[in-house]
């Protein structure tokens, strides 16, 4: 079976996927964390696998940088390969002073300066939400591993670059917790679907105070947050 994206026979895919942006990150995943890995797809190197954790078969696959190359993965593994939930674990930037570097963040909603949304939805806005029953289970996963997880927006940016002029501060304003660029665009490819998602970020740099996190304590947050999301889908 292949899709325009995704070259996988019928059933390699879990129905639970983990979602990094980095392709090298879902290897690492799989290899770290998953016993019997299988790589399952590489069409344009966008890495997939599948193997168990505690015994309950789950897959991993990159779903590379920004809202258009996460829709179109999400979009296909559930389309075309019956995946019913997704999980985006990744990094965001953080624009609150009590948020630090290395902290945990659900989105449980996600706003956004994409278009993706008001596009599909006929020029009105839709509430890009987390999927609840995944959001809940992450918020279980974190408190039973003693992770303090931080819940509330998140941004979708299309812009890496450029922000607009008074964005840090309307962001400041409004509560929200991290700046990435997907999660608006896979709540709403998910949601269509009548899959769940959600989006479980690692903070990495600090917006306001210039912070960053070496490359140990990537590690490390990277690390704390996959055994989170891993007990949260098994
Ligand atoms: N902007 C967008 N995405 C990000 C950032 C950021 O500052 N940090 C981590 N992911």
């Amino acid at each position: 079976m292949t899709t325009p994206h995704i070259e996988a026979p019928a059933g390699a895919f879990a129905e639970t996927v983990l979602l990094p942006g980095d392709p090298l990150r879902a290897k690492y995943i799989a290899e770290r964390f998953l016993e019997g890995a299988v790589q399952v797809t590489a069409v344009r190197n966008m890495y997939g696998y599948t193997g168990t954790y505690r015994g309950q078969r789950v897959s991993v696959m990159g779903g590379g940088m920004g809202i258009p190359s996460c829709s179109i993965y999400t979009s296909e593994l559930i389309d075309h390969y019956g995946v019913k939930r997704v999980l985006r674990v990744g990094t965001c930037g953080a624009v609150l002073d009590e948020v630090e570097i290395g902290d945990l963040v659900l989105g449980l909603g996600a706003s956004t300066d994409s278009g993706v949304n008001r596009t599909r939805f006929g020029g009105y806005d839709l509430a890009a939400i987390a999927s609840w029953p995944l959001a809940r289970a992450i918020d279980d996963a974190a408190k039973a591993a003693g992770r303090p997880l931080r819940i509330g927006n998140v941004y979708s940016t299309d812009l890496f670059y450029n922000a607009a002029p008074g964005l840090i501060d309307m962001l400041r304003r409004a509560s929200v917790l991290g700046i990435e660029m997907e999660a608006a665009g896979l709540y709403t490819a998910a949601a269509e679907r009548g899959a769940q998602a959600a989006a479980l970020l690692t903070v990495s740099d600090h917006l306001i105070s210039g912070a960053r996190m070496s490359s140990e304590q990537r590690q490390i947050g990277l690390d704390q947050m996959i055994e989170v999301a891993l007990a949260a889908v098994t």
